[in-house]
């Protein structure tokens, strides 16, 4: 079998104009939606992503407002910049991106975060209402857009055995609780693998749907892949690669020429997941700005 590509760059690139019409209809009630990105310090990888983060949020109508403390900032201070932007109604989703400098504790920064505001669902009352199927819950946007990846394949996932490898926070986890949901595009039966997994290709074998996110290159080789498999590749690693213009080149988790062989469908990397990230983080933010009555409500409410 030869799989067929999922492309995520044209699915995010359909949600973020769905997002930037939603938008429209909010700022033509008086609300512009907004998003506070908190980046601290000058980690090159995470300045990419924010720097995508923001420019996508320009393009859909979203005020994206940055915020760039240096590395050597107290965990006083920064807690104080989140409890500023919970007080901001101008702002309806807070982002911290992660990882944070190693002097900073980022459980506290994370649940300091209203999580009404929360558009990354990382908050513990976001993920444990999640878990307990409250739609109203904001999901981490990188499983948010792998689920709707997979819902966009037709493939039934109702029944199906979905193995996740990788327990992370921020997908392995809530991936895992997303496609348990009682809900279309989950009511699957979900195992998840992980580092200390013994014989990880025998438990990779049995997904019908396999999604990988481990952060090493080349973790899932084609023989482990079901015969048909819907693969989801959610690595993102820099290998060297001196023909490459910067010297490197952007490969997932799986070997994408193997697996292709024996999978029904696959994500290539890049292209796949990642740009469904962010326009789930869109997504999110606008949903939280729909949430917010406009001042010409609020005055209405008020007078009676
Ligand atoms: N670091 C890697 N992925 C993410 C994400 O989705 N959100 C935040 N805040 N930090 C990240």
């Amino acid at each position: 079998m030869t799989a067929q590509m999922i492309d995520g760059k044209r699915i995010a690139a359909d949600i973020r104009a769905e997002v930037a019409e939603r938008a429209r209809i909010l700022s033509a009630r008086g609300v512009r939606p907004g998003l506070g990105v908190v980046l601290v310090g000058d980690d090159p990888a995470s300045q990419v992503y924010v720097r995508m983060k923001t420019r996508a949020c320009e393009e859909a109508g979203i005020h994206a407002r940055d915020i760039k403390p240096p590395t050597d900032i107290g965990q006083p201070e920064l807690l104080a910049i989140v409890d500023e932007l919970n007080a901001d109604p101008a702002i309806h989703g807070i982002l911290v991106q992660l990882p944070l400098p190693g002097h900073l504790d980022e459980r506290e920064v994370t649940e300091r975060i209203d999580p009404s505001k929360d558009v990354d669902g990382f908050h513990p009352v976001n993920q444990g209402r999640m878990s307990q199927g409250d739609p109203d819950a904001f999901r981490p946007a990188t499983p948010a857009g792998v689920q709707e990846l997979i819902r966009r394949t037709g493939v039934e996932t109702s029944g199906a055995h979905v193995v996740i490898v990788g327990r992370s926070n921020i997908v392995g986890m809530p991936m895992s609780q997303i496609m348990l949901q009682k809900e279309p595009g989950a009511n699957a039966t979900v195992t998840v693998a992980h580092s200390r997994t013994a014989d990880l290709g025998a438990v990779t074998r049995q997904g019908e749907i396999l999604i990988v996110a481990v952060g090493r290159p080349g973790i899932v080789r084609g023989d482990m892949v079901r015969e048909g498999a819907l693969v989801i590749d959610v690595g993102v690693n820099r290998v060297d690669d001196p023909s490459a213009a910067r010297g490197y080149r952007l490969v997932g988790d799986v070997d994408f020429d193997e697996a292709s062989e024996r999978a029904s469908w696959i994500t290539p990397v890049p292209g796949g997941v990642g740009p469904m990230t962010i326009a789930m983080l869109l997504r999110n933010t606008v949903m939280s700005a729909e949430r917010t009555p406009s001042a010409a409500e609020v005055g209405a409410a008020a007078s009676g």
